[in-house]
Order: C-alpha cells, then structure tokens, then sequence
C-alpha cells in the first residue's frame, strides 16, 4: 500500500521505471519475435470497432487491419479530410481482395470535452452495439510549452487520459449493447517513470517543474489508475473487459515535436524500433484475442485492484509499483470524474440503464 503522503516517485522506483524503458527499447523485438507481422487475426465481420486517432500511426494500423479482416471501423478523428482521404487508399488497395472495407469517420477532437460528449451522444443515437472502442489518440509534445485545452486542463492529461475516460464511460450504454465488448487504452511503457498528484493534476502549482515528460508520463499512470478502478467497478456480468496496452517504442509521429537532430537520431536507430504495423500488434490482440476477457476476469476476482495490462509482445505485463497505489488510483477516479463533469455515480447509473448529466456538451452547437 502506498503512503497519502508521498509526493514523488521513490529514487528506486524512477529508476527501475527508467530501465524498463530501456530494456524495452533494446530488447523488444527480441521479446516479440515469436509474434508474425502483421499480427494475423480471424474473420471479424461481427465486430463494430471506435479508433480514436486513426489518421496516423499506431491507430491508422489498426483501423486498417480491423477493416481488412471485416470489422465495422469507425474512424474517431479530428481531421476527418484525412481520414476519408485513407479510406479512398485503403478502398483502392483492397479492391479485387474481398468485400469493399467497412469504414466510416465521425469527428472527435479530445482536446474540447464538449466534443466527445458530442461523438458519444451521436453514437449512442444509433442504439447501435460497439465491441470494441480503442482509445489510441494521444499526444506527447516533446520539448513544447505546457500548453492547456479549452477546458482549461493541461493538454496531455486531456487529451491522454480526460477525455478517454469521460468517452469510456458514456460509451457504456453501447459497450453493454456489444456485450461481450472491450475497451482498450492504449497507454505506454512510460507510465513506469510517471507520479500522479490529485491535488495538481494540471501540474500547475510549482511542487513540480512541469516538463512534457511530465506530462505525457502523469497521464499515462492516470489512466491505468482510472482503468484499474472501472475495472474492479464494472460487475462481470456486464462482459466490458477493459484493458491497458504498452506498444513498445514506435516509429510514428509521435516524435514530430523532436528536435530535429534527435529526429535524425530516431531515424538511425530503426533496428530497435517497432514500425507502426508492429506496434499495433499490442492493440489488435488486446481487441480481439479470445483470452484477453478470461484473463480480464481473472485480475478482477483478484484482491488488488490493477487492469490488465498487455505488453508490446502481447503478454500481461506488470503495471508499475506505482500504479499499484489502491489510494491513489481510488482518488484519480474522483477527481477524473470531477473534471469530466460527472456524477460519482455515473458508471452506476449507466450501468442500470439510467441517464447521467455531463457537465460538458450541454451546449450543442459546435
Ligand atoms: N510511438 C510510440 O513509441 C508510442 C509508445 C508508447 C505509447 N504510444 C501511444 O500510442 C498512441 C498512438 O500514438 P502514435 O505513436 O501512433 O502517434 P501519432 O502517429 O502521433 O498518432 C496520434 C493520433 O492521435 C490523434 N490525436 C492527437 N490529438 C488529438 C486530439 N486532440 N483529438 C483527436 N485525435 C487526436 C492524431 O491526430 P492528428 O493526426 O490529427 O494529429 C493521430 O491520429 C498514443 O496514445 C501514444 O501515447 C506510442
């Protein structure tokens, strides 16, 4: 158990944090070798599929591969130009191979929690089940100013956690019309060197310096907190199996903010690194992999309460000492619901099929 006092990573902690990230980085195509790429999936024509960010790398794969084996893909997106621009590409390379791809795009943009409530309320309009919803949009703006979302919180815990969660949760109603379904956060390796304060989720009040990785690495810990805790949360009858995935260390353009001689780096080291249709391993076998549920339920007969988390090489994995803090993660499900403008009750409710009122989205002109 953890400390309510504590105020940072233990030295040992941040360390080990600091060497699983490089063993990962050197090793993990060696770790994933036994995997074949693309990784192969079955026929999934029953399954209807959200991606959120699957205009560029890790979701992109995805989205396609998803589509490829019969998916219902639904392209969650804020630059929906270029999602249906994909689409067209996909549409021509597949033409002659089988059955035109079953893809559409509906606009999200995580940065304005209006926004999601928006996309969440449309889909739930159509009454229509989801299987799977990938949340795989996310942003780490290396080097950059701390900047803010409309709603006034700091852009990566927005846009890597916030408005994931608030999506997760108001998908409920359609997730429990898919049952058996799954929600899978893509989240990172990087949680191991993140520390989550409650009290300063914006990280704004100078107990620490705020730094990108800062940033990027409190979100990502907040959301396997915020995952563990819905997943304790969600009875199993419901059939949700919510998961956390680490996809190893890509080549995307996630390291557009580089600068541009670590850029040059990035590009010299492409031994080590995974190609974006290596790195969607992780996502596609959390989605699709019929153990995933079983396992699913097996850590939530468990007393300690932490998602199951599957590795760059598709094996669980063991989330950090940190985010094993049963305190901590109780007090981030709090505070995400507060600053998504939630009941406490919320997941309650939807679960018994009643409505809940978001603070955000009242508002429906865009
Ligand atoms: N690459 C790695 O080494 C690595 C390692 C661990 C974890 N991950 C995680 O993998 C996930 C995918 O990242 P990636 O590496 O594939 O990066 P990427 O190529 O930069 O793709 C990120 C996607 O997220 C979308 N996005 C960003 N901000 C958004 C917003 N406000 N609203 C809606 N969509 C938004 C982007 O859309 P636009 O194109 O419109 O910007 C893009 O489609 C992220 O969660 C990342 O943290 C990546």
């Amino acid at each position: 158990m953890g400390s309510t006092e504590k105020k940072a990573l233990g030295w040992m902690e941040w360390l080990r944090g600091w060497l699983y990230l490089l063993y990962e980085m050197l090793f993990q195509r060696i770790t994933a070798s036994h995997l074949q790429n693309p990784l192969p999936l079955p026929p999934l024509n029953d399954l209807t599929c959200i991606i959120t960010g699957s205009t560029s790398g890790i979701g992109l794969e995805v989205a396609k591969q998803l589509a490829e084996s019969g998916a219902h893909v639904v392209m969650a997106v804020r630059n929906s130009k270029a999602a249906h621009e994909l689409i067209q590409k996909w549409q021509n390379e597949w033409s002659g191979l089988g059955a035109p791809l079953n893809v559409e795009v509906m606009e999200v943009d995580l940065l304005s929690l209006d926004s999601v409530v928006k996309f969440a309320k449309a889909w739930n309009a159509r009454l229509a089940p989801l299987n799977v919803l990938i949340n795989n949009a996310g942003i780490f703006s290396i080097g950059e100013p701390q900047q803010f979302s409309k709603d006034g919180y700091e852009a990566h815990m927005q846009v890597n956690h916030l408005a994931p969660a608030l999506l997760s949760i108001l998908l409920l109603p359609s997730l429990i019309r898919g049952s058996p379904s799954r929600v899978v956060n893509v989240n990172s390796i990087m949680h191991c060197v993140g520390f989550v304060d409650t009290e300063d989720m914006n990280v704004v009040s100078g107990k620490r310096k705020y730094t990108s990785l800062v940033g990027y690495s409190s979100s990502k810990l907040a959301q396997i907190m915020f995952t563990s805790i819905l997943h304790k949360r969600i009875p199993a009858e419901a059939g949700i199996s919510v998961v956390c995935v680490s996809p190893g260390i890509v080549h995307t353009n996630v390291a557009r903010d580089l600068p541009k001689i670590v850029q040059a780096a990035y590009h010299l080291i492409p031994y080590f690194i995974f190609s974006a249709q290596e790195g969607s391993r992780s996502s596609l076998f959390a989605a699709t992999d019929h153990q995933v549920p079983e396992y699913c339920g097996v850590l939530k007969a468990d007393e300690w309460p932490v998602c199951a988390l599957i590795s760059h090489d598709c094996r669980p994995m063991n989330a950090s000492e940190e985010a094993h803090n049963v305190e901590t993660s109780q007090k981030v499900w709090e505070k995400t619901l507060e600053m998504i403008g939630l009941p406490a009750d919320a997941l309650e409710k939807l679960l018994e099929g009643e409505e809940v009122q978001c603070k955000y989205g009242l508002n429906n002109e865009e």
